[in-house]
């Protein structure tokens, strides 16, 4: 028995002294102790040379050896899981790499915050093609061939082939999908429609060869001037603010009679004139107007039942005037030094 504690304690000695880097020495203590031929198996063993008086105090003093080898190895195996990180040139209380987060383009801010001042309204949002025949953008809209209208807009022309049925172009405005819109033949309609417009002209600072808009369209049973009006002040407080003073001016555009034009007071010098307003103190911000009734006939609505407005706006203008940027070529240059400082959402 006197033998068989100082056994034990110089195991225990050896156990505890004992220290591993990795997997592979953890597995070698595994096998000289805890292993079917183990050391401790080997000194369970011993068991049947103590004396039967004191088997059970040697029972127990085994059984504590034995979990404390098993002890030593659950904490051999625990450290070495960590060694990798430990022992590594991994400095794990170095801040990460930081992940680039995309921006939104300033032209989608603007037209995302446009549409959900409509859709508070209850407008619902519509699309049309960008590629459109020249009935839509054209003739449905009043505009029939040979029209003076047309070239009001610089038009570019799809080549479609000889046998084409009908004239291909780029829509020069998103007019179009106010004709889709009523052809679909459902009353009432109350929509706006954002997208890229195409125009043949020259690029400047200025003016772009495409750009885009945001067209509004309602039509229903007794829709009046004053409806429109109500709702593009509506919108333009919205947007620019409550003291922003509103004008329109009677202006011409086929599919519509009357129309107007719509300025708002300068939102840059509040009115008293500055370069942006070209010293007017008005900034001119949409054209409108009460749908001709043509253009109902055009897409099969009774303009003796129905009545509507429609509007249609740039986006990249206020766009431009909201951010102080001097160049409508920044917007499709997708420079990121330029992109990357538009990070509100919206
Ligand atoms: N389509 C016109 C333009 O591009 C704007 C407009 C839309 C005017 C709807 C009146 C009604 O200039």
């Amino acid at each position: 028995m006197q033998d068989l504690l100082q056994k034990i304690e110089a195991y225990k000695n050896e156990i505890s002294s004992f220290s591993a880097t990795d997997d592979k020495q953890v597995e070698d203590f595994r096998i000289k102790w805890l292993g079917t031929k183990g050391l401790v198996k080997g000194i369970m063993g011993e068991m049947k040379n103590v004396p039967n008086e004191q088997k059970r105090e040697a029972g127990q003093i085994l059984n504590e050896f034995k979990q404390f080898a098993e002890a030593k190895f659950d904490e051999l195996k625990d450290a070495t899981s960590n060694t990798v990180q430990q022992t590594s040139d991994i400095d794990l209380t170095l801040p990460g790499d930081e992940t680039p987060l995309g921006s939104r383009h300033p032209i989608s801010l603007m037209r995302n915050q446009i549409i959900s001042i409509f859709q508070r309204l209850g407008f619902a949002v519509a699309e049309g093609p960008e590629i459109e025949d020249d009935w839509h953008n054209f003739t449905a809209l009043n505009m029939p061939e040979h029209h003076p209208a047309r070239d009001m807009q610089d038009t570019f022309y799809v080549d479609a082939g000889e046998n084409a049925a009908v004239d291909w172009l780029l829509r020069t405005h998103t007019s179009n999908t106010q004709i889709r819109e009523m052809k679909k033949g459902k009353l009432p309609i109350r929509v706006i429609c954002p997208g890229r417009v195409y125009r043949n002209e020259t690029i400047s600072a200025r003016s772009h060869c495409f750009f885009h808009q945001v067209e509004g369209l309602y039509i229903d049973e007794n829709v009046s001037f004053a409806d429109l009006k109500q709702t593009l002040y509506f919108f333009v407080k919205e947007m620019y603010g409550q003291d922003v003073r509103v004008r329109f001016r009677p202006s011409y555009f086929p599919f519509t009679e009357p129309s107007a034009e719509m300025d708002v007071s300068c939102f840059i010098c509040g009115g008293k004139g500055c370069n942006i307003c070209k010293k007017t103190g008005w900034v001119e911000i949409l054209g409108c107007g009460m749908i001709h009734p043509n253009v109902l006939q055009n897409s099969g609505i009774n303009p003796e039942k129905y009545t509507g407005f429609a509007f249609g706006m740039g986006v990249e203008r206020p766009a431009m005037l909201k951010y102080g940027i001097n160049d409508i070529r920044l917007f499709s240059e997708n420079d990121v030094r330029f992109l990357k400082q538009f990070t509100s959402a919206g």
